[in-house]
């Protein structure tokens, strides 16, 4: 009698044990890879849907024919006055691996650099492996001010 009681103390203590070193670790884990995970996971960022911003040139300093990369949002967008005057923006991030486009002036297009896709001044993709058009921008041209929007 005594020694089944022994015995059911000694198994109530193991179990108070091994739960404490289960916790323990648990805790341990947590605290090691909470962090890790939490730095390689960039947090997510609202967007808002609407979004302008005014280019840092005025429209007589764009010459015909030329293209110049400016910023929006965190991401980099291409302005192009073609060479018959007119403004078109859009996102410069190239649809295939998000390389960044540029205008060439000699052929007249957008031109990612990465694998050789080629866009017209429509932003749409018409050679090599982009999979989708440009996304295009609004422009807005207030006097000699050049205000480029989305949404
Ligand atoms: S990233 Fe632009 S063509 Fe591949």
């Amino acid at each position: 009698m005594v020694v089944q009681q022994q015995d059911e103390q000694v198994d109530r203590g193991r179990r108070v044990v091994n739960w404490l070193l289960g916790s323990s670790l648990a805790v341990l884990f947590v605290s090691i890879f909470y962090p890790i995970v939490k730095y390689l996971v960039p947090p997510k960022l609202a967007e808002p849907m609407t979004f302008s911003v005014t280019l840092p040139w005025k429209l007589a300093e764009l010459k015909a024919n030329s293209g110049r990369i400016f910023r929006f949002r965190s991401l980099p967008g291409l302005l192009v006055k073609t060479s018959g005057g007119e403004l078109r923006a859009f996102s410069a991030v190239c649809t295939h691996l998000q390389c960044t486009v540029q205008y060439r002036e000699d052929r007249q297009d957008i031109w990612c650099a990465c694998h050789n896709g080629v866009y017209d001044l429509n932003g749409k993709n018409i050679s090599g492996p982009p999979p989708r058009p440009l996304e295009p921008l609004k422009l807005n041209v207030r006097g000699d001010q050049i205000i480029v929007m989305k949404g």
